[in-house]
């Protein structure tokens, strides 16, 4: 595994529609293992292959372990994901990016979606996610389409600066509505 260098806004990349995956294998497996590897560093919470300059439709997802519920982390990666369905229910939530880095923003996302893709061999993956995790499935997931979360804040009053240290403390606060790195 290594870690690759995040492309920030500005990179052509980040705003181009990412290719379907067609071969699968070990080559699907090794960008996947570096995507992780390159979030945990970062640290952040989700991370898509464009942001590593790489224009396929490759999606990596960590929600930290919940210590105070007791729950641990979850680690998912999907190729082609799609969602499928989403809640008319939505709400507004900070989220931030690790291609905009030191600034967030609310937005309104689904609070329950359904995600479709496969695996790195190809095989059929499906998910209901909830909340923050379909929050940031939902972040992730527009990074395919070269849109970033400063494209679906509301209101520019509603994007602020933050530190790097309130970025890394972000990503362990699960149970608020912290700020979302990815
Ligand atoms: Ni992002």
């Amino acid at each position: 595994m290594a870690t690759r260098e995040i492309v920030t806004l500005g990179h052509p990349t980040l705003r181009q529609r990412a290719r379907k995956v067609t071969r699968f294998g070990p080559e699907v497996q090794q960008l996947i293992d570096d995507m992780i590897e390159t979030m945990r560093a970062a640290p952040g919470v989700g991370l898509a292959a464009p942001q590593i300059d790489v224009r396929e439709r490759v999606i990596v997802v960590e929600l930290p372990a919940d210590e105070e519920e007791g729950l641990p982390a979850e680690l998912y990666a999907f190729v082609n994901p799609e969602i499928v369905k989403a809640s008319r229910v939505t709400e507004e939530g900070e989220e931030g990016c690790l291609s905009i880095p030191g600034y967030i923003g609310e937005v309104e996302r689904s609070t329950e979606i359904v995600i479709r893709g496969q695996d790195a061999q190809g095989r059929p993956l499906r998910l209901k996610a909830r909340d923050y995790l379909a929050r940031i499935f939902q972040h992730e997931i527009d990074h395919l389409e070269g849109v970033l979360f400063i494209d679906r804040v509301t209101d520019p009053s509603k994007i602020r600066r933050i530190t790097a240290e309130e970025a890394a403390e972000a990503v362990g606060e699960v149970a608020e509505a912290a700020a979302l790195m990815s």
